[in-house]
């Protein structure tokens, strides 16, 4: 994880650092620092917390000076305080260095330093590479990009790093391996980011680091940029189209809440162009391209992790019901170290809302290298994974902010459901009366999300009954099982209940023994073909004095009479219920997390971007 900002030009760097800080801070939040040179010296500031800690506490200082670079941590090596914080200086304080990654062999470089007379005031990896670039430095007598590359080149790891020098306030360093790194390219000036958030504001005009590039910003020369192996390279300018007014919470108290009301869009977003409802058609042109192989295929491996592994799971009910192509879903983490067997005949499909994850990106890099073929379905354009993939569809949710992932979760089910139907009609598996339907009940789906929305009110009082159960648990059949799995891990994660996500018929083998009457039990009773099951499993809760909060299709009379509370959502294919149930479960969180005063959009120890195994 971790933030990374950096600025070169002719404006004070210090605030738009800060700022840029403020954007990352989804990317981790336990402490940040931000150094800059103020023309003579470098000043260097660094505080434990959030980033309003650091604004604070640097209010009163020198923060003068047109180039500088910050970062927000989420904590791997060392913990979250003030010296474990970001940058890191060098020895002789010349140097300071930002860091967002693992230096894997740091030890033995540490080490070898210590030997050197190196002193060490953190436990990070980072200092490790400051210091290592710094000896290299003294050692050779050379310029800063040159140790820093030639000390990237001893490094194994991942990193995306920015680097000053005191004595050179007109150029910064930065490189990138596996972390990702912006560059924004304005007139005069340079801006450097995580991501493109801190940047787009300035300039729309940006390079996206290779992994294995260097690259020097000079307010003399220009941008170079090189391979670490010290071969030129050609910059590649692109133009951002992401939106400002995407960054802000608009109005809303949290991102979360933001990101829950704007599915209807986001599901149109991601639909749109791809469902041709007049056409009768579906397009996913780069997927389109693979589809002999992938029919040819015996499986389809899907890999992902936490929510993106939910809407995995969905994708797997979708995929074996409409286009019959058997699936495995498997957890990336998993996944990347059970040495599966796996060929050039496989066809993995990758799910990342960040496109980052260290875990998934891992996973795919062992599929590629026994020859498999992956599909990535991403969510940031141009991350990591997304240009680790063979081919692929984004899900144009826009940005997600709020850790807890909620737009991003259904417009992979969309585009999962969208892959189905395309597969599905083109193998021609799945009736066309069927197909027609199901295009027009998919197009139907962000109205329908809407009336949803509608219930908000209403789920906020339930939320408020349950506030302070200590457990509860989440049931669901079927397609709906992972929409269980995802609302207890929502729960969980934003309001540090204890949750749990079962298939309904699972729970007379051991959950059921926890059902008393403190205990609600949330479950999808929508009617669909396993309605009457799930009927029976609500009747063995109540039976045990269990609280009932049953999603239900709009109408139902018959859970209504059993149940505590039910939420109705409108009537759908039972495909695609999902894309419904689960925004109550995300609303329902939420209030839940408010109620009980947690932080929504940054909960205790995540992390939006997990970058670290
Ligand atoms: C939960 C959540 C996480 C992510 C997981 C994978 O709300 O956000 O469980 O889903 O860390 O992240 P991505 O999708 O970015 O690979």
């Amino acid at each position: 994880m971790c933030g990374i900002v950096a600025y070169i030009g002719d404006k004070k760097a210090f605030p738009i650092i800060l700022k840029g800080l403020k954007r990352l801070e989804y990317r981790g939040y336990d402490s940040a620092g931000i150094a800059v040179n103020n023309g003579t010296e470098l000043n260097l500031y660094k505080k434990a917390g959030k980033v309003v800690e650091l604004e604070k506490f640097a209010k009163d200082k020198d923060t003068s000076g047109n180039v500088g670079i910050g970062h927000t941590r989420w904590a791997t090596h060392g913990k979250p305080n003030d010296v474990n914080a970001h940058p890191h200086a060098s020895g002789n304080s010349k140097f300071a260095l930002v860091h967002n990654g693992i230096i894997e062999n740091y030890a033995v470089l540490k080490e070898e330093l210590e030997k050197r007379g190196h002193i060490f005031k953190s436990e990070t990896d980072t200092e490790v590479l400051m210091h290592l670039i710094e000896d290299i430095i003294s050692k050779q007598n050379c310029d800063l990009f040159e140790g820093t590359r030639q000390a990237l080149n001893e490094v194994i790891g991942a990193y995306a790093i920015v680097v000053i020098s005191e004595d050179n306030p007109n150029e910064i360093i930065a490189a990138k391996k596996s972390s990702p790194l912006v560059i924004g390219v304005g007139i005069d000036e340079f801006f450097i980011g995580s991501d493109a958030t801190p940047i787009i504001e300035y300039t729309k005009n940006v390079i996206y680091l290779e992994d294995g590039e260097i690259a020097k910003l000079s307010l003399t020369s220009g941008l170079t940029l090189k391979t670490i192996q010290n071969v030129e390279k050609t910059p590649y300018i692109q133009e951002l189209e992401m939106k400002i007014e995407t960054l802000e919470k608009g109005g809303y108290d949290h991102f979360m809440l933001k990101e829950i009301f704007e599915q209807p869009r986001s599901i149109q977003d991601c639909m749109r162009g791809r469902l041709m409802l007049h056409q009768n058609y579906i397009s996913l042109g780069g997927i389109e391209a693979y589809q002999d192989k992938i029919f040819a295929a015996k499986r389809l491996i899907i890999i992902a992790c936490g929510t993106s592994w939910h809407a995995g799971i969905v994708g797997e009910y979708l995929l074996e019901e409409l286009a019959r192509i058997p699936v495995e879903v498997e957890y990336a983490s998993e996944f990347r170290y059970r040495n599966p067997i796996i060929d050039e005949n496989d066809i993995v499909i990758a799910i990342s809302q960040s496109g980052e994850t260290a875990d998934t990106l891992a996973a795919i890099e062992l599929a590629k290298s026994k020859g498999a073929t992956i599909i990535g379905i991403c969510n940031v354009v141009n991350s990591t994974i997304a240009r680790a993939t063979d081919c692929g569809a984004y899900t144009h949710a826009g940005p997600e902010i709020g850790v807890a992932s909620t737009k991003a979760f259904t417009a992979q089910v969309t585009v999962l459901t969208l892959i189905s139907l395309l597969f599905g009609k083109n193998k021609g598996v799945i009736e066309p009366a069927r197909f027609t339907r199901l295009m027009h009940e998919l197009n139907a789906i962000p109205s329908k999300v809407e009336e949803v929305l509608k219930s908000d009110a209403y789920i906020k009082s339930i939320a408020e009954i349950y506030k302070d159960a200590p457990n509860a648990l989440f049931l669901g059949r079927g397609i709906n099982f992972p929409v269980a799995l995802e609302g207890a891990l929502k729960l969980k994660e934003i309001s540090y209940i204890h949750a749990e996500g079962y298939p309904a018929a699972e729970m007379k083998h051991g959950p059921i023994a926890l059902i008393d009457e403190e205990m609600p039990v949330y479950v999808i009773a929508t009617q669909d073909a396993s309605y009457e099951k799930v009927v029976s499993n609500i009747q063995e809760v109540k039976a045990r004095k269990g609280k009932v909060i049953a999603i239900v299709t709009k109408g139902d009379k018959v859970v209504k009479n059993i149940a505590d509370h039910v939420i109705e959502i409108p009537k759908t294919d039972d495909m695609l219920v999902p894309l419904l149930a689960t925004i109550p479960f995300q609303l329902l969180s939420y209030h839940v997390a408010v109620m009980r005063a947690c932080n929504v959009d940054q909960p205790r120890n995540l992390a939006k971007s997990v970058t670290v195994e």
